[in-house]
């Protein structure tokens, strides 16, 4: 498997949950999980397989610091944080929000990886997208040589890991029929899509922090495609929006039963954000019959897991008085 930057040392593994898919279901053999949590840096996830992407990318530009962001508890800066550190370059992270009181959950390791931290103050995701493209100017102006990656490093260089992952979920699953995946920036989603050329194979579960996502996924799988240089997907783009609108990071009641189902039937320990409202909107459309009991799913687990033991949602998380 080649590694553009060498982040990651092969494949993730695939687990088959036949428990958490009769749970669920499904009939034996027709749940996969890719354990893209289990990618080799800081605590793992997804992010891991962009980075590789643009941390390549930013060190052929010749960058020596990259400049990122997202939410306080955002994976994306910690991994970016930590794959900067392998590779040398220095890191600045823009948040929305301002600064907590304490630190808790990803931001402890951030601080560990002793990046510089700007807080914003913004409460929109898209508005911070800017301060982004702001911080960036002002490092290049002071003589820096920046190398600027959108939130959730959702652009093309970046989902370049996904249509990588495509080809990995071929080789470990043949044949299966649809890819779950959570939709946040929507760069895995889109990757995938691109990867695979279909874009009925992939069903995104917006978890609200871009609601236009799906608008954004369909644009960027075309820029993904077309900087693989493949066509365009087949189909159009699947999106479940029934969390959107609770917003992003809610406490989703749904959500918690999922990640205590994945946890008490497989071990698999989901996060709140994205993995456990993509599980919750699988069952969802199974238990509606919008998804059908026999198709072969793979759920692809991005990780997330410092977040959860993160103060916002640790005490909601473990609280047995409600299972
Ligand atoms: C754990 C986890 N799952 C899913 C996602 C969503 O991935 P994407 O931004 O590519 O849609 C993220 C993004 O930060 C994440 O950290």
């Amino acid at each position: 498997m080649s590694s553009p930057a060498g982040l990651l040392s092969g494949p993730t593994p695939m687990d088959r949950a036949d428990r958490l898919g009769d749970a669920i279901g499904l009939a034996p053999g027709r749940l996969w999980i890719k354990r893209d949590d289990l990618t080799p840096l800081a605590g793992g996830g997804n992010k891991v397989r962009k980075l590789d992407h643009l941390c390549a990318a930013a060190l052929a530009a010749g960058a020596d610091v990259l400049v990122t962001g997202g939410g306080a508890q955002s994976n994306h800066v910690r991994l970016t944080a930590a794959a900067g550190r392998r590779l040398g370059l220095d890191v600045v992270a823009v948040f929305a929000g301002e600064a907590p009181a304490a630190a808790s959950g990803n931001i402890v390791i951030d601080a560990l990886l002793d990046i510089t931290m700007i807080w914003t103050g913004k409460t929109r995701l898209a508005e911070v997208e800017a301060e982004i493209a702001a911080a960036g100017e002002r490092l290049a102006a002071s003589g820096r040589r920046p190398y600027v990656i959108p939130v959730g490093g959702a652009d093309q260089v970046g989902s370049q890991g996904y249509v990588v992952a495509a080809a990995e979920l071929e080789l470990q699953v043949p044949g299966f029929d649809l890819v779950v995946v959570p939709a946040g920036s929507g760069g895995t989603h889109a990757g995938l899509a691109a990867g695979l050329g279909d874009h009925d194979r992939v069903l995104g579960v917006n978890v609200g922090a871009f609601e236009d996502v799906a608008v954004r996924i369909a644009r960027l799988t075309d820029q993904t495609a077309a900087f693989a240089g493949r066509p365009n997907p087949s189909g159009s783009v699947r999106v479940d929006e029934r969390y959107t609108a609770a917003g992003y990071g809610a406490e989703l009641p749904d959500a918690r039963t999922a990640m205590r189902l994945a946890a008490r039937t497989e071990g698999l320990i989901l996060d709140p954000v994205y993995t456990g409202k993509a599980l919750a909107a699988l069952m969802a459309g199974i238990a509606e019959r919008s998804i059908a009991v026999d198709t072969r799913i793979i759920f692809v687990h991005c990780g997330g897991t410092y977040g959860l033991l993160s103060d916002r949602y640790s005490n909601w998380i473990a609280d047995w008085t409600s299972s």
